[in-house]
């Protein structure tokens, strides 16, 4: 009789169990995964979010920025209902992946490094200097008309290109990158201070 570690046997019943019982915990992890990740769970606020005025501070007891919701503030004056915010936000979400933004911006870490990180472009300051300067009088009317004309108003030296924007995906696209500037991702990106020049 060969010893058990000898045998064929012995060691294809381990592999099976192996395998069988990783799968089981891979399925686990997708499901916690996909609860603390997708929309109105964990981290990731529902879509409706978009109606709501969303500010980024210090958080004493986490060491580090984290989202905060406070009250309505409307996105081009239109309260919207969960499922049309969804439709709004995924509307600008294929379009960023239409356009390619990646080739040059991050979103959420993902992408190329030539221009800034999006995942809090909502709350970048320069927004609220370039209302002046598109004489409109909202941060998204800012963000818009940027995005559907950036090389008019570059602020760097390396400058956006025209990428086609229709006003509709450029409305989209600021809805989308309103919600993402809302979901809490642990302090990423750790250098974006939206506050900085008032301390
Ligand atoms: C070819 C490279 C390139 C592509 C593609 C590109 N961008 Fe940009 N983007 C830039 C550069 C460079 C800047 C910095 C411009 C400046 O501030 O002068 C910028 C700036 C921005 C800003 C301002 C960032 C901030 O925090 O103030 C936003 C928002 C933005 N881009 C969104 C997008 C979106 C959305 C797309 C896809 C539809 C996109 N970009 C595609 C190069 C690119």
């Amino acid at each position: 009789m060969q010893p058990l570690w000898q045998r064929e046997d012995f060691w294809r019943k381990a592999a099976i169990f192996v395998t069988a019982g990783m799968a089981v915990v891979l399925i686990l992890l997708t499901f916690d995964s996909m609860a603390k990740s997708s929309a109105g769970k964990g981290l990731v606020p529902a879509f409706a979010v978009i109606n709501q005025q969303i500010d980024y501070r210090f958080d004493d007891a986490r060491n580090m920025r984290v989202p905060v919701v406070e009250g309505e503030q409307l996105l081009f004056g239109k309260r919207l209902t969960e499922a049309e915010a969804e439709a709004l936000v995924s509307h600008g979400k294929k379009t960023v992946q239409a356009k390619n933004c990646m080739d040059c911006h991050t979103l959420l870490g993902n992408g190329a490094y030539f221009a800034p990180d999006l995942t809090k472009a909502w709350l970048d300051p320069q927004w609220e200097g370039m209302e002046t300067l598109t004489e409109t009088d909202t941060r998204e009317a800012a963000m818009a008309a940027f995005l559907e004309h950036p090389s008019h108003y570059a602020t760097q030296d390396r400058v956006m290109p025209e990428l086609k924007i229709t006003p509709s995906e450029a409305r989209a696209v600021v809805a989308f990158l309103k919600w993402m500037s809302a979901i809490d991702t642990n302090g990423f990106p750790a250098n974006f201070d939206p506050h900085a020049e008032e301390d």
